[in-house]
């Protein structure tokens, strides 16, 4: 490893066993052949698979890597295998200096312990001496913003809480290399605003960073290269820019190339005896053309083609959007038409429905459409059309926003002067007071 190469992992690969009694069998065998001192079986057994597979890069000194892939793709793996966490089944990870594991903030705390207690044992277990641990307790504690309940068991501490004191025992280990795994994005904004200064204050004094994130704003914002991760393995490396405009356009086509197959299959259907209306096809547009994505800020369109057997009693046409990427697939947008626009009445025969957003609100990133068609007060379904892929892309100003927040900037006596531009991590930072 060079001087500056402060993390090295070269052909990593990691499997699990999807049935939890065969990955306990497996764990046995494995470790009688380590005992044994037999190589590790490199084949998948049955129900076996890689998590993570031929991943090797080097992070050097003061430099930071941003790591990105859809869900279940290794990001936590890789990292947990960085952080000696979970030992690799192939390849080696080498690291020169401290880690500050920021992966499952406070996972190590004990419950019964006290927020003190748990300090010094998250230090010990971090690798600080004692006498250095209690030189930093007062800082920890200052920067967690809990000295009225350090006293009080850690149980009894809220999840918030147990994050703040996590990250505080982390950050101040002065480590070589911090490790973050979405952690930015836990905690109430005025705590994930101090993290990113805290982090970016590391930065500036020589620390690496490893930082795993679904958002390309932030890894485009923190970091100098981008690792992306597909079904564990490396799909690209290199400046963060080019490999975030890979992943981008990979998402798009992988959305378009569900949306399609799915789209055909709808307008084969026909009406089932006794259905009185059904959705036979569903375009997304901008600006009045058929488009692949959307862009935050800009205008979009849902399309909707429906039938109707003769024409129909009122009905509403609902469109649910559910957010894939920051928030597990939970609802994000309700959109229902009796209640904006006024019950319809639908012909027999054809009729094209058309929602227009003036701006796409929705923050860049992957999302699941689900479209209804109701009746009545109690909007009985007549039909269902779900899991639309929709990908939203950021328009320009949507780094760091839960949505798209229209806005004008004015002033009565200060001109323009310049455009915000990122800065490296040894320059003084103009815009470093917001959050991530
Ligand atoms: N201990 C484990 N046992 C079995 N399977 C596991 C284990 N840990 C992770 N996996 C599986 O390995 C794959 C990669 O998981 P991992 O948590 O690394 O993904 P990720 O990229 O971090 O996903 P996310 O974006 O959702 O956090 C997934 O299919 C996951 O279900
Ligand atoms: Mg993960």
């Amino acid at each position: 490893m060079t001087a500056d190469v402060v993390v090295a992992v070269r052909g990593v690969a990691k499997k699990f066993a999807r049935s939890l009694k065969r990955s306990f069998v497996y764990g046995a065998r494995d470790i009688g052949r380590l005992l044994l001192r037999r190589p590790v079986v490199d084949a998948l057994r049955a129900s076996e698979f890689w998590a993570v597979r031929e991943v090797s890069f080097e992070l050097r000194r003061g430099r930071s890597i941003g790591i990105i892939g859809q869900n279940g793709s290794g990001k936590t793996t890789l990292l947990r295998m960085i952080c000696g966490i979970l030992r690799p089944d192939l390849g080696e990870v080498a690291v020169a200096g401290r880690i500050a594991p920021m992966l499952a903030l406070g996972a190590g705390f004990k419950p019964v312990l006290s927020g003190r207690q748990n300090v010094f044992l998250n230090l010990a277990l971090l690798g600080v001496s004692e006498r250095d641990a209690r030189s930093r307790y007062d800082a920890i504690v200052d920067f967690a913003e809990l000295h009225d309940a350090i006293d009080a068991p850690l149980g009894t501490y809220s999840s918030g809480m147990q994050a703040r004191l996590g990250f505080a025992c982390a950050v101040h280990t002065e480590p070589s290399i911090l490790v973050v795994d979405e952690v930015l994005s836990v905690g109430d904004a005025k705590f994930r605003g101090k993290c990113r200064n805290k982090i970016n204050d590391l930065r500036r004094g020589g620390t690496s960073l490893l930082l795993v994130s679904h958002s390309p704003v932030l890894i485009e914002t923190l970091s100098d290269e981008c690792l992306y991760l597909r079904g564990g393995k490396m799909a690209g490396f290199g400046a963060a820019a080019d490999v975030l405009k890979q992943y981008e356009a990979d998402s798009i086509q992988q959305a378009a190339a569900a949306n399609e197959a799915r789209l055909a299959a709808l307008q084969q259907r026909d009406l089932a005896p006794g259905q009185r209306a059904a959705v036979r096809s569903v375009r997304l547009q901008s600006g009045g053309k058929d488009v692949e994505h959307w862009f935050c800020g800009r205008p979009g369109e849902v399309v909707i083609a429906l039938q109707a057997a003769a024409p129909t009693e009122p009905i509403s046409v609902n469109v649910m959007i559910f957010d894939l990427v920051h928030q597990a697939g939970e609802t994000v947008q309700m959109l229902v038409s009796s209640r904006d626009h006024g019950w319809l009445a639908l012909p027999g025969g054809d009729c094209e429905v058309r929602l227009g957003l003036p701006q796409v609100g929705l923050r860049p990133g992957s999302y699941r459409l689900k479209l209804s068609v109701s009746r009545g007060a109690l909007h009985d379904i007549l039909d269902v059309v779900d899991d639309v892929r929709l990908v939203v892309r950021d328009g320009g100003g949507s780094e760091h926003c839960a949505f798209f927040q229209p806005r004008v900037w004015s002033s009565d006596r200060a001109g323009v002067c310049g455009r915000h531009v990122p800065v490296a991590a040894d320059e003084p930072d103009p815009a470093g007071a917001d959050e991530g």
